[in-house]
């Protein structure tokens, strides 16, 4: 098995096994007007369904709305989601939720929305005091002590797979810097997964969404192997995210083919059926996979990135705040990560670049990490994504600021193949600045 290959070795220390966690899904052009019956055949009767601003009034929330009462399902919408939501919106969600004393929880939205429903159900279900749950040391990382209540995802970007995953992500406002709540009970109960909704996506939002799933597949590829990883536990409470392993590769290395053939695409044509529904997929792949292997540096830097940019904002996001796309954030940080990665096990970044489409002729592992970046900035500048974090404003001065805001980001930061400390921090956003 494929588990005895070199990079699985196991020594005396390992976990001898990993787990992998998802929700049942269902992937298919129609599949929102299948929301009324899978919520009978969980036996829900009064559901929360969770969207933003934006999406209340449209005709994804309006499809799943319909099925739901088609079904007989009673339905109240919460649709004040904050994109890039905070502890203080998490705070607010979960009032909602706990007034209504709901049996199940529906989602229709991107990441923002997902991650609030999966944050509101869970303290509506085991009530704590907020940091409870969040991730150690920001917060207490204690265990979520049951199941949560059933919930239903309906993703409508293309990006984050948090219809697959049991993380949810927020920024915690004292901090200026994201975190967020990792348990494999957050998992969705059921996801469905309908590419129809890509249709009404902006440009912007499939340029930063698409390189979010490229970043999960390639994070999951090159993170610390599973028998090395720095958590010990064992069984049930083995981590959600376990490093690399032969499940994630698989993956996440088709995630990676469909990422090089279509994300362009998709993002220059609206009416480009096919490529928006393969970056679909593509998404899905990579939750599942990064989910179970584990973010390492793009994600844990981007945190910081999104924490502390002023005055930036996107066509097609939010207006009149400060806001850094996730993904956007995320693809600023790739080169420099891939150009220090690369040297652990070049095999990997070549492998990665191969399947985004690289031209590698000639190219030998001690080019792999070049060869990726050059392959990405390919990406990044095809698709308008700004010329590093130079363009957000960022400059030698903030550098320190950015490694502090990033320090804490242990449960990503230690799943990189290569241990980092502060002053790599510093050197990994120096050559973030500036791409071409
Ligand atoms: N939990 C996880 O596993 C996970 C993984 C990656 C990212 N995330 C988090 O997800 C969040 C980002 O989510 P996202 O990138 O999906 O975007 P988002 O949910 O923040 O939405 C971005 C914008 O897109 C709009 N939008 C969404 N779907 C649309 C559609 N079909 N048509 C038109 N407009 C649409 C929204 O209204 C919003 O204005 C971040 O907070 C990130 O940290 C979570
Ligand atoms: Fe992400």
């Amino acid at each position: 098995m494929r588990c005895c290959h070199a990079d699985f070795a196991l020594d005396e220390s390992s976990d001898p096994g990993f787990t992998i966690g998802m929700p049942t899904f269902t992937f298919g052009a129609g599949v929102l007007a299948e929301a009324g019956e899978n919520a009978r055949e969980l036996g829900l009767r009064r559901v929360a369904l969770f969207t933003d601003a934006r999406l209340a009034a449209g005709e994804h929330v309006a499809k799943v709305k319909a099925s739901l009462a088609a079904a007989g399902v009673d339905v109240a919408v919460y649709d004040e989601v904050r994109i890039e939501p905070s502890d203080a919106s998490f705070r607010h969600a979960t009032r909602f939720a706990a007034e209504g004393r709901f049996d199940g929880y529906v989602s229709v939205g991107g990441g923002s929305v997902i991650d609030t429903c999966k944050a509101a159900n869970l303290y509506a279900t085991h009530p704590a005091e907020f940091m409870t749950y969040v991730n150690a040391p920001i917060g207490a990382g204690q265990r979520v002590p049951g199941m949560l209540k059933p919930h239903i995802a309906c993703p409508t970007t293309s990006g984050t797979g948090s219809e697959t995953t049991g993380i949810s992500i927020f920024t915690l406002t004292s901090l200026n810097a994201k975190t967020g709540i990792v348990s494999r009970r957050l998992t969705p109960t059921v996801a469905l997964i309908d590419p129809d909704v890509t249709r009404s996506l902006p440009t912007n939002i499939v340029a930063a969404t698409g390189f979010d799933c490229m970043s999960h597949a390639l994070e999951a590829i090159t993170a610390r192997a599973w028998p090395r990883r720095l958590n010990p536990a064992k069984g049930v409470s083995r981590p959600v995210s376990q490093g690399a392993n032969p499940f994630s590769d698989a993956l996440g290395a088709q995630a990676l083919k469909l990422v090089g053939e279509f994300h362009v695409r998709a993002v220059r044509d609206a009416s480009d059926t096919e490529a928006r529904t393969e970056m679909m997929y593509a998404a899905t792949l990579a939750g599942i996979a990064f989910n179970a292997s584990g973010c390492h540096l793009p994600h844990g830097l981007s945190y910081a990135v999104s924490g502390l940019a002023r005055d930036w904002n996107v066509k097609g996001y939010p207006e009149g705040k400060t806001l850094v796309p996730h993904g956007m954030a995320v693809v600023l940080n790739n080169p420099s990560v891939w150009r220090h990665t690369a040297a652990v096990s070049p095999q990997r970044h070549l492998d990665c670049a191969l399947a985004l489409g690289a031209d590698a002729k000639g190219a030998t592992p001690g080019d792999a990490g070049e060869v990726l970046a050059k392959r990405i900035i390919g990406f990044m500048r095809a698709t308008g994504m700004p010329n590093g974090l130079a363009e957000l404003g960022f400059g030698e001065a903030d550098l320190d600021a950015l490694a502090t805001g990033a320090e804490p980001q242990y449960r990503v930061i230690r799943n990189a193949p290569v241990d980092v400390g502060r002053d790599d921090l510093v050197g990994l956003f120096r050559s973030a600045l500036r791409y071409w």
